[in-house]
């Protein structure tokens, strides 16, 4: 039997633009030797275009029966580790990192017509900069951090919000107060690759892979 919301959805999914207006050209010819002068390239782009959060990212993790989850992450640093992100250590994310280091970030900049995705390894940055992270953040996100229970089921809104006074009090009386499970991660990337859409001449996708002490960089097909 035909179900007529299905079909008006669909017809209304059809009829959405992806993307609007020109996009910029990726030159693969003119592309550096590897990957983070390029992306962060395109994340001043994406700042300098105002789009919303776009240092927004999906972070997919797997544990370690193979079982994948993922979720918005904010990016806090590029270097020579990696990319940067903080979550709790016992969260299920975190969970996942531990039994099983292998993940992928997404970013995905719409009005630029782009996206990023990577492949590789998380470690966790240890003890120091989990802490360091937690105290450059805001008092109520260091709050909000401090309650914990991360992902856990929650009994109502009204639990939660005593609990955030409790750790806001908390927070106030004491700056030097880090929670034991923030944590600092790094994913060092062994694939990177860019997606740009094109008006008139279809995707360009470009492949980043670590070799030993190199970046191989080659063209995929759309
Ligand atoms: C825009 C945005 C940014 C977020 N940034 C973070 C973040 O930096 N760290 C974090 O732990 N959760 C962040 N979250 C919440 C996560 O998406 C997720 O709900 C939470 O970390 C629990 O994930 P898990 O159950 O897979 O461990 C963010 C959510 C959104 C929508």
């Amino acid at each position: 039997m035909r179900d007529p919301w299905t079909g008006s959805l669909r017809t209304r999914l059809r009829a959405l633009p992806v993307f609007i207006g020109a996009s910029p050209v990726l030159e693969p010819a003119a592309a550096p030797e590897g990957p983070t002068e390029l992306f962060l390239g395109w994340l001043d782009d994406a700042i300098a275009a105002g789009l919303p959060a776009p240092h927004a990212m999906t972070l997919s993790t797997a544990d370690h029966t193979g079982r994948v989850s993922a979720r918005t992450l904010i990016l806090r640093d590029v270097d020579g580790a990696g990319w940067h992100f903080a979550t709790a250590a016992t969260s299920p994310k975190g969970r996942d990192l531990a039994g099983n280091p292998n993940a992928a970030l997404t970013f995905f900049w719409p009005g630029l017509g782009r996206q990023v995705r990577l492949t590789g390894s998380v470690s966790d940055l240890g003890t120091e900069c989990g802490a360091q992270d937690f105290r450059e953040r805001g008092e109520g996100s260091r709050a909000a951090t401090l309650v914990g229970h991360q992902s856990e089921p929650l009994s109502s809104r009204e639990v939660y919000w005593a609990a955030f006074a409790t750790s806001l009090a908390l927070v106030r009386a004491d700056a030097d107060l880090v929670p034991r499970s923030w944590s600092r991660y790094a994913l060092a990337p062994d694939t990177v690759e860019f997606w740009q859409a094109s008006t008139d001449k279809g995707q360009t996708r470009l492949l980043y892979r670590a070799e030993d002490d190199h970046w191989e960089k080659g063209l995929l097909w759309p």
